[in-house]
């Protein structure tokens, strides 16, 4: 049941992707970069040296992932008070726009943390999931390096901070983040099933892995 779940959503994705260049036009790099002063604030001048721990690297991200996650945060489907005000009036160009900018700068490679131990205990969860609990292999959907899949616009998960991988994994499990819903909520019931420990060990992993 759950395989066939997956399967269904990675189907679902690849088509979704194949249909989306109709749906808004191609994002312009130049046009980008032009609005993302006031994006530098936060996110860093080059999209992936944040000012804050548990703000997210946005560089490199692939631009499907980014321009959902741009028209959820102007929606306030995903609320970020930080962000509130910042794409007021933006048009959906220009949010193709800063999707294409930011997908075009180089990703942040970080550094694992942990032992041997914790880390083969993640490695584990990513590659084969924790089947008694119903949660899946990151690796499926996410990539075997974290960078996620850019057609299917599954996002990059390498490379975060430790403090912004254990935000995200948190709100989908207490159903805060609601982003996943195009997927059948699939990052929710996924993370249902993670502990705090286990959440912790994948952060940690994840920062380094690529
Ligand atoms: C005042 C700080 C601030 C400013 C300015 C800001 N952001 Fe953010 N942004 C954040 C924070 C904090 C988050 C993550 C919130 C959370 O934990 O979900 C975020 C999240 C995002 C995400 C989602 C990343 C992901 O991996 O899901 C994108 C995309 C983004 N910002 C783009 C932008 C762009 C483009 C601009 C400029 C137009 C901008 N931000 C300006 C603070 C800021
Ligand atoms: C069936 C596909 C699938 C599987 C399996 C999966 N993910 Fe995801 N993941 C996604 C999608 C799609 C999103 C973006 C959803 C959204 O827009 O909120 C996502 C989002 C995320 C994010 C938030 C990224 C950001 O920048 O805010 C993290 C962290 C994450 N996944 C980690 C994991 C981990 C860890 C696992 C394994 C325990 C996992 N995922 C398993 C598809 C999947």
């Amino acid at each position: 049941m759950k395989v066939r779940k997956i399967a269904d959503l990675l189907i679902f994705g690849l088509a979704a992707a194949v249909l989306t260049p109709a749906a808004w036009a191609a994002g312009d790099v130049e046009r980008g970069k032009a609005q993302a002063a006031p994006c530098a604030a936060c996110h860093g001048q080059d999209g992936a040296t944040p000012l804050a721990a548990d703000y997210p690297n946005i560089a490199g991200q692939n631009e499907t992932y980014l321009l959902r996650q741009l028209q959820m945060i102007q929606s306030e489907q995903r609320s970020i008070p930080l962000m509130a005000g910042q794409l007021n009036g933006k048009s959906e160009q220009d949010l193709a726009d800063l999707a294409a900018y930011y997908a075009s700068l180089p990703a942040k490679i970080g550094q694992a943390a942990g032992d041997d131990e914790q880390i083969a205990a993640a490695q584990q969860i990513y590659r084969g999931g924790i089947a008694r609990k119903n949660v899946a292999a990151c690796i499926a959907c996410h990539s075997p390096t974290a960078a996620g899949n850019a057609q299917a616009g599954f996002p990059r998960i390498s490379g975060q901070s430790v403090e912004y991988t254990i935000a995200q994994l948190t709100a989908y499990r207490e159903k805060q983040r609601t982003t996943d819903e195009l997927f059948g909520g699939m990052m929710r019931d996924t993370a249902e099933g993670l502990t705090d420990t286990e959440i912790a060990l994948l952060a940690d992993y994840l920062q380094g892995l690529h």
